[in-house]
């Protein structure tokens, strides 16, 4: 079974869209329209495929996405009516969880996200989760050992709960990420570019890996348009 994004041109690069229940990572400078790629992906899924989803904003505050999806036509506000969307900032994960003194400290652990999840997500039935970033959670950890071991069991808890997750990292430089831990124990990688080809600056997008399912691996400029991202499927960037 395929999850649509409903991004234009994106579901025929990955053979029709994300496989289910897959942990989907994307990447990208600062910038980069990670955060709207997100937006897209659970807006889509609620108003044109009837999927639930749950949006996680830990860099930005709910307003600030509210207001950034708006400028787009995607009012959000009006869709969490429907319960067909769910977006919680870092302030309503602390008021909903155990506190504990990390999370005084501003930062949120994978251990605090697996226990509000797992209820938020038998509460609301959603089939679709963003998480932006993961980059905010792993200031938890001072130590990459354990930040790689509980990545990896909150990639196996995600999939445990049926839901086809999209999670936001930063990218450091070309395709390393923050961590450089993340995109092994993911099924796919897309990475968003901004960069300069042949004299203009164009943003970009490549799938470099998606298990289970054939992919086209080129690399495709985007455009950010009055509704979103626009990504040209027949031009390829060498
Ligand atoms: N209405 C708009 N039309 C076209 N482009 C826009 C519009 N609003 C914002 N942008 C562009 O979209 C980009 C921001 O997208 P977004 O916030 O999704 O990026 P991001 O990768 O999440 O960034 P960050 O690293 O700051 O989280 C900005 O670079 C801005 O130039
Ligand atoms: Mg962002």
């Amino acid at each position: 079974m395929r999850v649509k994004s409903g991004i234009e041109g994106l579901d025929e690069l990955a053979g029709g869209g994300f496989p289910n229940e897959t942990v989907n990572l994307l990447s990208g400078p600062a910038g980069s329209a990670k955060s709207l790629f997100g937006i897209q992906y659970v807006y889509n899924g609620a108003v044109d495929f009837n999927d639930t989803g749950i949006f996680i904003t830990l860099e930005e505050s709910r307003d600030s996405v509210l207001r950034a999806a708006k400028s787009y036509g995607m009012d959000l506000e009006a869709l969490e009516k429907t319960g067909k969307f769910h977006l919680l900032d870092f302030g309503e994960i602390r008021t909903n969880i155990d506190m504990d003194q990390e999370m005084e400290l501003g930062v949120v652990s994978f251990k605090n996200l697996r226990d509000f999840l797992t209820k938020l997500i038998q509460k609301t039935g959603a089939t679709r989760l963003v998480i932006d970033s993961i980059s905010a959670i792993g200031l938890y950890y001072s130590n990459m050992d354990e930040l790689r071991r509980e990545l990896f069991a909150f990639c196996r808890f995600l999939k445990s709960q049926k839901v086809t997750s999209l999670l936001i990292t930063e990218a450091v430089e070309n395709h390393k990420t923050r961590f450089d831990v993340e995109q092994f124990v993911a099924d796919s990688i897309i990475s968003l570019g901004y960069e300069n080809v042949d004299g203009e600056y164009r943003r970009t997008l490549t799938i470099y890996k998606m298990r289970f399912t054939k992919h086209e691996p080129y690399k495709h400029p985007f455009l950010i348009t009055k509704t979103g991202i626009e990504i040209d499927s027949e031009e390829i960037i060498y």
